[in-house]
């Protein structure tokens, strides 16, 4: 959770909620943006819309449980006797504007997402839906992504995963519970790096150095698949597609 007001997430939640269509499954992500889109889901649940969710994290569940959605696991819907995932909604840290026209390496709709160490789960159910909506705010928007980039990694690999995040020219830190002393441990009982990159020129080359170090679990660079975005502002909301 970071920067914009509730009023404007509140926006994108809803707006994309309203493009999910009688007998979808909907891929249901992590994040108090997305958790507005769960609600009005829910909403229209009441009202009679027929939709199955597939939920991205512990704390997704949860939020649909309470919403009166009912919801499907990730290996039901996408096996081959399942109903697949007609569209997912879900939140980001940092969303790449891109849009510079000479600029070969443009990195508009890369996202940066895994605030809520939930990226592993996002990414499988955003990547398998046939369309993905992301909602953000405004304050989510930069031209390059520059945030750091959580890596999910096993906890016997964390110092190995450090180790080649450096190489990569990341500075890897792990992140830590607020309540507890020790490390955050994810739904999948792993550990979070969260690694600095300053401005990030390449985000698919990236992508795949991350990908190919061994005890990386998933990192929360998401290139080349969203469709949508709804960045809800102050007085509305915008949409992009990709
Ligand atoms: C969860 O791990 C993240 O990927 C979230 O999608 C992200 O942190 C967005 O959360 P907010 O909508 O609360 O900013």
């Amino acid at each position: 959770t970071s920067g914009g007001s509730d009023a404007a997430k509140r926006r994108a939640g809803e707006s994309a909620a309203e493009a999910v269509t009688d007998g979808d499954v909907v891929g249901l992500g992590t994040g108090s943006t997305a958790a507005h889109a769960i609600r009005r889901i829910g909403d229209r649940v009441d009202s009679g819309l027929d939709v199955r969710g597939v939920p991205t994290s512990f704390a997704s569940r949860e939020l649909a449980v309470d919403a009166s959605v009912p919801c499907l696991d990730l290996p039901e819907a996408v096996g081959p006797d399942g109903p697949g995932i007609d569209l997912a909604i879900d939140g980001a840290d940092q969303v790449a504007t891109g849009g510079e026209e000479d600029d070969a390496l443009d990195p508009g709709g890369a996202l940066i997402k895994g605030g809520g160490a939930a990226h592993a789960r996002e990414k499988l159910v955003d990547a398998a839906a046939d369309r993905f909506l992301v909602v953000a705010d405004p304050s989510k928007e930069s031209p390059r992504l520059d945030r750091s980039v959580p890596v999910e990694a096993l906890p016997a690999g964390r110092t190995a995963v450090a180790e080649a995040v450096r190489e990569a020219g990341g500075e890897p830190t792990l992140r830590r519970a607020e309540r507890k002393d020790g490390p955050v441990v994810t739904d999948n009982g792993n550990v979070v790096l969260d690694c600095a990159f300053g401005e990030i020129a390449d985000p698919t080359a990236l992508s795949t150095t991350l990908s190919a170090v061994p005890g990386v679990v998933e990192h929360g660079l998401f290139v080349g698949i969203v469709d949508e975005i709804h960045v809800g502002t102050e007085s509305g909301v915008r949409v992009e597609e990709r």
